[in-house]
């Protein structure tokens, strides 16, 4: 007798992109699991700013066009998406859209700031360059001796640890089972085709489908080279509540973040360091010290929280969503700065791959021809 537990979806991660997608799909009425080897949202989302920011954020080149038009795309989704989160918890959704101000303190960074207004408006973005006493009206707390802004007002963000507590809400609700403390130590395969997992436990489950949701460890199942960019972030606390800042404020090398509450994210160092969570002081020092030259009142703010986190970057910072041909794996990894934007539109893609449509070439596993399962 085959006493093996079957799912038609086994998601392996419980990030936001992981539990989105199995969301999506008990929503389909597949039978869904989500393995997770520590807690949900304990990795990246943890500790991800939640910026919706796919203007802010270009690259220049291809790639970065690229990317543009996937975070373009997601973006559309997000807040449908966010809505009907907050509609299956009961609570307003914590979608912010009160755009983003990227801020130059100096002549340099003003001069900066020009070739990157140049570049969005060669685009055809939103985009609007500010004087500094316009920036100041909009932004009271900006300091006096602000150069000039950018005005990006498009752009959204979210607390990605609220969209994890609502997605749980919702993925249990469409009958989706989350499993924590189970590290998958391998994809297992019949007739060289993945379908199921073995737990390091020694229990083996099969599935349909596997989903590789699993960050910047996508690597331990699988031969994609995604690597681990660590960011350190801090969360600050305004206890006279919400106000200092309402936009998204972007500077060279930074972000300060406004979320519900008086909690201000502080982000975040890129550091390559392979799989290193210490914490540091030299990036804090630094990001404080920065911030603190254009939002001198965040000194004033208490610390609530320090964390790190690891990026899975890859080697031209696009996505690799999709099935791997030679097994069947699907991949949904290597997000780099944009797994909070991109989950919507990852969940949808992974659905499509699931149904056996062709996905976009630019996300492709195949475009680094080494994405194969690790046996
Ligand atoms: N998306 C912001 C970051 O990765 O720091």
């Amino acid at each position: 007798m085959d006493a093996m537990e079957r799912h038609d979806v086994i998601v392996v991660g419980g990030g936001l992109i992981g539990l989105t997608i199995a969301w999506r799909a008990a929503q389909r009425g597949l039978d869904v699991l989500v393995l997770e080897r520590d807690g949900c949202a304990h990795g990246a989302t943890r500790a991800a700013a939640g910026m919706l920011a796919p203007i802010a954020e270009i690259d220049f080149g291809t790639a970065g066009e690229s990317l543009l038009a996937l975070g373009l795309e997601s973006a559309t989704a997000w807040p449908a998406f966010a809505d009907e989160l907050a509609a299956a918890i009961g609570e307003p959704s914590r979608l912010r859209t009160d755009g983003t101000l990227i801020l130059a303190r100096d002549r340099d960074e003003a001069e900066a700031l020009e070739r990157q207004l140049a570049h969005r408006e060669r685009l055809g973005l939103p985009v609007e360059r500010l004087l500094a006493s316009e920036a100041r009206r909009i932004e009271p707390a900006l300091v006096p001796s602000l150069r000039m802004a950018l005005s990006l007002p498009t752009e959204a963000s979210v607390d990605p640890r609220w969209v994890c507590d609502a997605l749980l809400v919702a993925m249990r609700a469409a009958g989706a089972e989350l499993r924590e403390g189970a590290a998958v130590a391998s994809v297992t395969r019949e007739s060289g085709v993945a379908r199921g997992v073995e737990l390091e436990s020694g229990e083996r489950l099969a599935g349909e489908h596997v989903v590789l949701a699993t960050g910047a460890w996508a690597g331990a199942l699988a031969n994609v080279p995604v690597r681990p960019v660590k960011g350190q972030i801090m969360l600050l606390r305004d206890p006279e509540g919400e106000g200092l800042v309402t936009h998204t404020l972007r500077f060279e090398h930074g972000y300060l973040v406004p979320r519900a509450d008086g909690i201000y994210a502080l982000g975040a160092s890129a550091e390559e360091r392979g799989f290193d969570l210490t914490i540091t002081a030299r990036p804090l020092y630094e990001l404080l010290r920065d911030a603190s030259e254009l939002v001198p009142g965040i000194l004033d703010l208490e610390v609530a929280e320090i964390s790190a986190g690891l990026r899975p970057g890859s080697p031209d910072n696009l996505p690799m969503i999709g099935t791997v041909k030679e097994d069947g794996l699907i991949l949904a990894c290597g997000h780099y700065r944009n797994g909070i934007l991109l989950a919507p539109l990852t969940a949808t893609m992974v659905l499509d791959a699931i149904a056996g449509a062709e996905l976009p070439d630019v996300v492709a596993p195949a475009r680094h021809t080494h994405a194969t399962v690790v046996g």
